[in-house]
Formats: structure tokens, sequence, C-alpha cells
């Protein structure tokens, strides 16, 4: 049965329907879609939030899993403007642009490549950039840790041998953390901090921006690096140069929505040669399209932890 999860803005707020068709986007590659994910972005999109959902009516689901209708083959695609400005992958049938689609490597099923998501995807491109910045050992912070992008980053970089310290507002989530692979943790950092702190780490995967993001920088040692990517805290960076021309610090946007083949390509060989699916599946919760409403509402109220995976067929 043909299914899509359709949102739609009206005069009184915003709708979610799911409807027994097709809807399908541009793109030149079908793909008989087994599963998405839920990520920050879907639950913004969720709520109809018009920054994210940039045509009306929409169909969500920035990640599409499922098989290549012409060549039977597994695939995955994540971002590339689906459940943004093209229908994505709260369906069982969507078109994509082949351009961005990955073979799923074969240690992954459908499902696992769906807890991988946008999110363990975004976490692999932000761990490649450190690496290729020249950050090989040390402490490493991750903020958001709970979050999907945050715990497959913790893990990733356990695997990889760095001493991982996880920032979290969740301290109860503790153990859970210490589980996938952080060797300490600290507290959520809200407050505006001095320009230059005391430099504790080599480098930084940063999920939330604002103050962490700026604070973060101004712990970060000589020549370390901090990527950025997510806005959980806020948009903005209240932050001065100091740490940039003091202690030449590397600040790397990490964008995973339009990252070309070839960065799709590292990022998933990572991911390929370091995650370990039993802990994939440990911080992976799975539910239904007609559950996905209510889950984005907890992921956007701070309810969820790790990764949702979306069963679309
Ligand atoms: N640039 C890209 O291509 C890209 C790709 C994927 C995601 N993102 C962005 O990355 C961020 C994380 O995405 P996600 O899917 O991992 O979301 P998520 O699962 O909701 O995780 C976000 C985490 O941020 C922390 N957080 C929430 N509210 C906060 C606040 N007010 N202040 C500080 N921390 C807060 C929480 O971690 P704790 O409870 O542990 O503190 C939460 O678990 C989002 O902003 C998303 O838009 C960007």
């Amino acid at each position: 049965m043909n299914q899509s999860l359709l949102v739609t803005r009206t005069d009184d707020g915003v709708t979610t329907e799911l409807r027994e068709e097709l809807f399908l986007g541009d793109g030149d590659m079908l793909v008989d879609v087994s599963h998405s994910s839920l990520n920050y972005k879907d639950a913004m999109a969720l709520r109809g939030d018009q920054g994210v959902m940039r045509v009306d009516p929409l169909v969500p689901g920035i990640d599409v899993v499922g098989t290549d209708a012409e060549s039977g083959r597994l695939v995955t695609v994540n971002g590339a403007g689906l459940g943004e400005f093209r229908h994505g992958g709260y369906t069982t049938q969507q078109r994509v642009p082949a351009d961005a689609a990955i073979p799923v490597p074969e240690r992954f099923d459908a499902w696992h490549a769906a807890a991988i998501g946008t999110a363990g995807f975004t976490a692999a491109m932000s761990v490649v950039a450190l690496r290729e910045q020249g950050v090989t050992d040390g402490e490493v912070l991750v903020t958001g840790a709970t979050g999907g992008v945050g715990s497959i980053a913790v893990h990733l970089l356990a695997r990889l041998g760095y001493d991982v310290v996880a920032s979290t507002g969740r301290p109860e989530h503790g153990d859970w953390l210490r589980d996938l692979g952080a060797g300490a943790l600290i507290g959520r950092e809200d407050e505006k901090g001095r320009p230059l702190q005391k430099a504790r780490w080599a480098g930084v995967v940063d999920c939330v921006g604002s103050h962490t993001l700026v604070n973060a920088c101004a712990q970060t040692v000589w020549g370390g690096t901090v990527t950025a990517c997510g806005l959980a805290q806020g948009p903005d960076l209240p932050a001065t140069v100091l740490p940039f021309i003091l202690r030449g610090v590397k600040l790397v946007g990490i964008n995973s929505v339009d990252a070309p083949r070839l960065v799709r390509e590292r990022a998933w060989e990572l991911l390929d040669a370091t995650l370990d699916l039993n802990v994939l599946t440990g911080l992976t919760s799975t539910i239904s399209l007609s559950d996905v409403v209510s889950a984005g509402e907890e992921l956007m109220n701070g309810q969820r932890r790790g990764r949702t995976v979306v069963e679309t067929a």
C-alpha cells in the first residue's frame, strides 16, 4: 500500500495527515523507500517551520533509505533538499537525486542505514573534518551529546581512540553516554564566558551553537579545530576573534545537506570502518509513520535521546 505523511500549512496552523498516495518530488532515481529517520530538522518540518519546510504541502523526512527501483541496489540519501525543498522520506516511494544516493555499505542493512541517517552522517563528516585538520589525539569535546549527532560522534571518536568529553544538559543520561565511550562528562554551558579560557580541547564537535560554541572555541588548545554543525541552543555566535588570532584555533562549518559526493563517500567509509553495530542498535529506537508527529514533539521538548528510525513500508 502506498502511503505518505503530508504536512500542510493552513490559516489555522499546521495539519499532518497520513495519505494513501504518493507525492513524488524531483529527482532522477526512483526509490522504494523502506526506512527514514527522525532528525532535529524533521521535527521542525513537522511543526511547519518556515525555515525548513520550504514547499507547502511537504512530505518531510530528510533521509531516504530503500531500493533503487531500477538496479535493485540498497541506497541511502541524506539531505540533498529532501524533506525541505522537495518531498522526502516519510513515504513508501520517492524520487531522489542520483548523485546524492550512496550505495549502503554491505555491513549495514536498511535499518542500520536509517539509524545512521543524517545525524550519523553529520557526526562522521565532523570527525573526518577533525582528522583532516590534524586532530589525531587528545581530549575532544562533543556538545549536545545525547542527541542524534552527538551520540554517534561520541561513539565514533571513542572507537578512534580519542579521549571523549560529553557536554550534556541531561546528566541523568551520564551512564548511557559513558557506555557509548565518553570518558568524562561536563554540564551544558549556556552562560557567556571569558574570550580566552583554560585551553583543554584538541578538537570539538559542536551540535548546539551560541554560547556553547563560543566557550568551546575559547577552551580549545593552540591549533585545535572546532566543527560547527548545529543550532539547538541558538544560531547566534556571540564570540571574539581571540581564540583564532591568539591560539590559531580553526572553526570548520559542517553542511550535510549539500555535501558533494566525495564528502558523502568519505563519511560513509568512516562509518563503515568504525561504527559498532551493537552500539548503534542500542542507541536507536524504531517507530512507524503514524508515531512520527508525537515523536517529533518529544524530540523538540528534549525528551528523546540517540536516534529514531522511521519504518515507512
Ligand atoms: N549542519 C548540518 O548539516 C546538520 C546535520 C544534522 C543536524 N544538524 C543540526 O545539529 C543539531 C543536532 O541535531 P540532532 O538531529 O542530533 O538533534 P537532537 O537529536 O535533537 O539533539 C540535539 C541535542 O542538543 C542538545 N540541546 C537541546 N536543546 C538545547 C539547548 N537549548 N541548549 C543547549 N543544548 C541543547 C541536547 O543534548 P543534551 O541534552 O545532551 O545537552 C539534544 O539532545 C541540530 O541543531 C540540527 O539542526 C545540522
